[in-house]
């Protein structure tokens, strides 16, 4: 016999209260910063009980596979985007993945189909290039800039052939890309828009979020990003024609859009006649692409509905963070470049890049602050085609990538994550002081 709801819920709060006290006990920071000794991080987790109290909430449901929580986290997303539709995916990754795929499904009129050409910068992710590929489309590169580390977007409509079906590109460190110029050749020419938002999340371009500007954008909940839920991505999905689409790429490539543990949505499950399938043949077992499944847990989106309340918080102290940053290397700006953005941005950063001037080397400031325990980072890829997966892949160059070239050799970032706590910052201000007071 199962035991009464009230001992359920009165075993359930005894738990998530102790939990409460495990998190002041085990997780909360007492111990001040100590610089030299602890690590300023570039990003990483920021979380209170909250987080712990509703990841183990959802465990003692034992739902497991999305559910629940992953439709609230779905829904609350759609609203927060103005979008037709949200698909929590389990990474930023994935959210590429079926995002690009959905540009080919054949449930739309014009379909992309291999060998046509997507336009991206040189300098991205390799998971937000490696889709192109993997759908037989050919990336065509243009140089990134120097200063904004996005697609140098003068230069799009010369990369433009006949065969040029979709433009996709990453606003990079949370820096949004000349949506201006992007949003009108696309419209012009007829192109399918991919915003790769994974590091961009609550970044603004004339008043409005990046993410509602592209046929679908890609969210990564990534601990370095600007929330989390351990692994974790979404797609936004910003017209009709691809709810349907992106949710059954989502979903095995079913044709049924059933919620989690729903069945008969549509009130004829046994009742289609789809294509050379026995009539009735059940609509959960039908196929109208070739699929994945790379749905999150209902774990995961339970941790990122308590991480989505901080989000405003999140973003005031990344945009806090960069300032003081800024301000504390502008003496500097004779060695290195700062970082810039559109004048209609509003970034929500998430990191801070910077660019040294010759005769600087990289090298010597970036062993100089990783010496003081400063984590750094490149700026992921550099230009990709200098890595050694995808040297030899197909791909048109459109133009020189002299810039991408000068970011691989010459830019790195540091954080701006809200777990920097003031002590840290003027540790690293002082850091880039002692190492130019030496220099000079
Ligand atoms: C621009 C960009 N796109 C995609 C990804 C991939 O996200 P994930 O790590 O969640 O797969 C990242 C990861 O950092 C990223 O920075």
């Amino acid at each position: 016999m199962a035991p009464p709801a009230s001992r359920v819920q009165e075993l359930r709060r005894s738990i998530l209260d102790q939990v409460r006290d495990f998190y002041h006990e085990a997780h909360e920071k007492k111990e001040p910063f100590v610089p030299g000794k602890n690590r300023v991080p570039y990003s990483g987790r920021v979380y209170d009980a909250q987080e712990l109290v509703r990841l183990i909430n959802a465990a003692l449901d034992f739902w497991l596979t999305l559910g629940p929580e992953g439709s609230v986290f779905e829904k609350r997303m759609t609203r927060l985007f103005g979008a037709r539709d949200f698909a929590l995916v389990n990474s930023g990754s994935s959210a590429n993945l079926v995002a690009v795929s959905a540009f080919t499904s054949p449930l739309l009129e014009r379909p992309l189909r291999p060998g046509e050409e997507v336009i991206t910068p040189a300098v991205t992710f390799p998971t937000t290039l490696a889709p192109i590929l993997q759908n037989g489309l050919i990336p065509v590169f243009v140089d990134a800039e120097v200063g904004t580390y996005n697609i140098d977007a003068r230069l799009i409509e010369e990369a433009l052939s006949p065969k040029t079906r979709a433009i996709v590109v990453p606003h990079t460190l949370g820096n949004p890309c000349n949506l201006n110029v992007i949003t009108r050749l696309a419209e012009r020419h007829g192109l399918y828009l991919l915003e790769d938002c994974c590091d961009a999340l609550g970044s603004t371009y004339g008043g409005r979020l990046v993410g509602t500007f592209g046929d679908l954008a890609t969210l990564s909940f990534f601990p370095a990003h600007h929330m989390t839920m351990g692994e974790g991505g979404g797609v936004i999905v910003n017209h009709s024609r691809y709810l349907k689409i992106v949710k059954s790429l989502r979903d095995w490539g079913r044709d049924c859009w059933c919620e989690p543990g729903k069945s008969n949505t549509c009130g004829k499950r046994f009742d289609w006649q789809l294509g050379e399938l026995p009539k009735g043949y059940d609509h959960k077992y039908i196929y109208s692409h070739i699929g994945y499944n790379v749905k999150p847990t209902d774990l995961q989106a339970a941790i990122g509905l308590a991480q989505l309340d901080k989000l405003p918080i999140f973003a005031q102290k990344r945009k806090e963070n960069f300032n003081k940053i800024y301000g504390g290397l502008k003496p500097w700006e004779e060695f290195l470049i700062l970082p810039r953005h559109e004048p209609e941005a509003d970034p929500s950063w998430f990191g801070f890049p910077i660019t040294v001037r010759a005769p600087l080397k990289r090298s010597h400031l970036v062993d100089f602050l990783e010496a003081r325990l400063i984590e750094t980072r490149m700026v992921f890829g550099g230009n990709i085609l200098k890595q050694p997966a995808y040297r030899d892949a197909p791909h048109r160059t459109s133009g020189s990538l002299s810039q991408s070239d000068r970011i691989m050799k010459d830019t790195f970032f540091i954080g701006v994550y809200p777990g920097l706590t003031a002590p840290m910052l003027e540790y690293v201000l002082e850091s880039f002081e002692a190492f130019f007071e030496k220099k000079i």
